[in-house]
């Protein structure tokens, strides 16, 4: 007999991204501890084959996985669209840290509604950020258009079906402490791997394969080579 697990409904947390000082600050200080113990997840977008040219990425926070993309590929640059001008300080800040600032540019915005050309992008990325997408749909179409044809794409996010164990482990591990509310939240805001297929499934990004992480999922996928 198949056993259903029967997952809490979504709960909506933000449609206006991470806005105000301070809970800027504590997120860069989590992130800044992640990225010091090595834990930003680039591998997986070079191995995409998301390693040159020019790449975008959405909802970068405050920047650490665009900024350690760049410094691990050589001759690229990067936008990186933001909704909260908070976010965006912080951001260019740690691009001058990384002394990257002159191969990425922030552009404060919705990626419901891309400030960008068609076909402009090599690769597209996020992490972190679907879930407080209003309207994951509208944005998974912009991704579509703004790819070159040949383009990839790789959207992380967490899932709010982990096991309550990992759950409780990466609320654990989770510092500064300030910041667990708002993990906890995240968490109850994020899709299943179900939820997100049904999603795509109407969008330009049908073709995506959706792989299930432990303490998530991640959405690839390549847009079609124009055909004469
Ligand atoms: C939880 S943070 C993740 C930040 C970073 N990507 C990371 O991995 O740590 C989500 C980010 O997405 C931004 N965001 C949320 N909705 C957005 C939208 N519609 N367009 C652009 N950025 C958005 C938020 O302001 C926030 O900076």
């Amino acid at each position: 007999m198949r056993r259903c697990q029967l997952v809490k409904p979504r709960v909506v947390e933000t449609n206006e991204g991470i806005q105000g000082e301070f809970t800027v600050e504590v997120y860069d200080k989590m992130m800044r501890n992640l990225r010091d113990r090595g834990w930003i997840e680039t591998d997986l977008i070079l191995e995409m084959g998301i390693n040159h040219g020019l790449s975008l990425e959405i909802g970068p926070g405050p920047g650490y996985l665009g900024l350690e993309w760049l410094r691990k590929t050589e001759g690229t640059t990067l936008r990186a669209l933001e909704i909260s001008a908070d976010m965006m300080v912080m951001a260019e800040k740690n691009a001058r840290e990384y002394g990257l600032q002159n191969r990425v540019k922030y552009v404060e915005g919705d990626a419901q509604k891309m400030p960008f050309e068609d076909n402009t992008f090599d690769g597209v990325f996020t992490n972190g950020s679907l879930h407080e997408w209003s309207q994951p749909s509208k944005i998974f179409n912009e991704i579509y258009r703004c790819l070159k044809p040949g383009g990839k794409y790789l959207i992380s996010d967490m899932r709010r079906d982990m096991n309550p164990l990992t759950k409780w482990f990466l609320k654990l591990m989770t510092k500064p402490k300030e910041i667990r509310p708002g993990l906890v939240s995240s968490i109850n805001a994020s899709y299943t791997v179900q939820e997100i297929q049904s999603i795509l499934s109407k969008t330009d990004l049908k073709s995506s394969k959706v792989k299930k992480t432990t303490m998530g999922f991640i959405v690839t996928g390549e847009k079609a080579s124009e055909t004469r």
